[in-house]
């Protein structure tokens, strides 16, 4: 990646900041674009709503192209876990159906369908990771005539272990069965197709690989599903007409924007435009390739340092990301001992994850490796 993008990463100053599956930091674009929108509402107020309403469509359409969707199968939710939960709690369930899912899911993941074991009677049925890994074929054997929904994160956070979602997918539109994904620890990072991939719904904050800031997140729904998903949380937005307020018998908005009850949160949603449209520019394939060859690099690294790498070699199963140990030094010490030589990781689960993005150069690997205790 050359020397004009990573100028936009002012971060780059002060860190190696390898941590992107945690938080990130936002770009200089973001930043701008959220602080024109501050700005104007601190000396405007509400004056120029129209213009921001404008943008916020914008955005709607820019999350689409990146994702392969229709600008109108796009909602903006406050997180990853309301996105999910709304996704929960819309379905009619029937005492009997089942959920199927892995055991090794972030907890945003697991608690919406959880809850619906004592509430609907419904089985949430987990597959054991192994070894970093998840199979397929187990994850699609557990899958019977009441499996209402599959829901798997795109990239397990503490493995870097990425889904065959096409497989699944396909395997899912072909029984009915709903197909979720928690998608914040791969969508900006790899490339997503909903429709290639046949996912009916995903939920990805900004705030990791997205490169933008947190409390705003895409919330997917395809257009064929929007029957079979009710809002939950309604509100004077959730309608076709949202400033006709004395209709207060309406349809709900003929999209996902019937999932958006309120006011939004437009400076998230503007920054987070701000990262989509740097990641339309520099483009996502590119993006990819290059995360994947620098994991590479990074796991060759940390073997010959004597480093397990829990993250699957396999190749559709690698991510962005790395996760491994060390048999004396806790994933605790490591980060601790690389933070103070200003290099950013989190321990994870007895892992330490390495997430790097496109700005990260291979040096900054090559410090890490050297700052590691073999
Ligand atoms: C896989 C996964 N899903 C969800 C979340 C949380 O998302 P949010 O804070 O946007 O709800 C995280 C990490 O924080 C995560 O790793």
């Amino acid at each position: 990646m050359n020397e004009a993008i990573r100028q936009l990463f002012p971060v780059t100053r002060h860190y190696a900041y390898l941590n992107h599956a945690a938080v990130s930091p936002i770009s200089l674009p973001v930043y701008e674009r959220m602080n024109g929108y501050t700005r104007d509402l601190l000396e405007r107020g509400l004056v120029r709503y129209r213009e921001w309403g404008e943008a916020v469509e914008a955005v709607r359409r820019s999350a689409a192209r990146l994702v392969h969707a229709a600008p109108d199968e796009i909602a903006f939710a406050a997180n990853t876990s309301t996105g999910l939960a709304l996704i929960a709690n819309g379905i009619a369930w029937e005492r009997g159906d089942n959920v199927v899912s892995a055991d090794c899911e972030f907890p945003s993941n697991l608690l919406p369908w959880q809850r619906l074991g004592p509430v609907d009677g419904v089985e949430l049925r987990l597959v054991p990771e192994r070894q970093g890994r998840l199979e397929t074929e187990e994850i699609l054997a557990a899958i019977d005539d009441r499996t209402r929904v599959v829901t798997l994160s795109f990239v397990e956070f503490a493995s870097g272990f990425r889904h065959d979602l096409a497989t699944i997918g396909r395997y899912c539109r072909e029984r009915g069965v709903l197909f979720v994904v928690d998608a914040i620890q791969g969508l900006g990072a790899l490339r997503l197709d909903v429709e290639a991939c046949q996912i009916d719904a995903f939920a990805a904050d900004a705030h990791k690989f997205l490169l933008g800031p947190d409390g705003v997140a895409l919330l997917y729904v395809r257009r064929g599903v929007l029957d079979r998903i009710t809002p939950t949380v309604l509100g004077w937005m959730s309608v076709e007409s949202p400033f006709s307020f004395q209709r207060a018998e309406q349809p709900l908005a003929a999209g996902a924007r019937r999932f958006e009850p309120g006011a939004l949160n437009t400076a998230g949603v503007v920054g987070l435009g701000a990262a989509i449209d740097l990641f339309l520019e520099v483009g996502p394939e590119r993006i990819e390739r290059y995360l994947l060859e620098l994991a590479e690099y990074l796991r060759q690294g940390l073997q010959s340092r004597g480093y397990e790498v829990v993250s699957s070699p396999r190749p559709g199963e690698r991510s962005s990301f790395l996760c491994c140990r060390h048999p004396r030094h806790s994933a605790e010490a490591l980060h601790r001992l690389l933070e103070a030589e200003a290099i950013i990781t989190t321990p994870r689960l007895g892992r330490l994850r390495i997430s790097p993005h496109f700005y990260n150069l291979p040096s900054e690997i090559d410090r890490l490796l050297e700052a590691l205790p073999a």
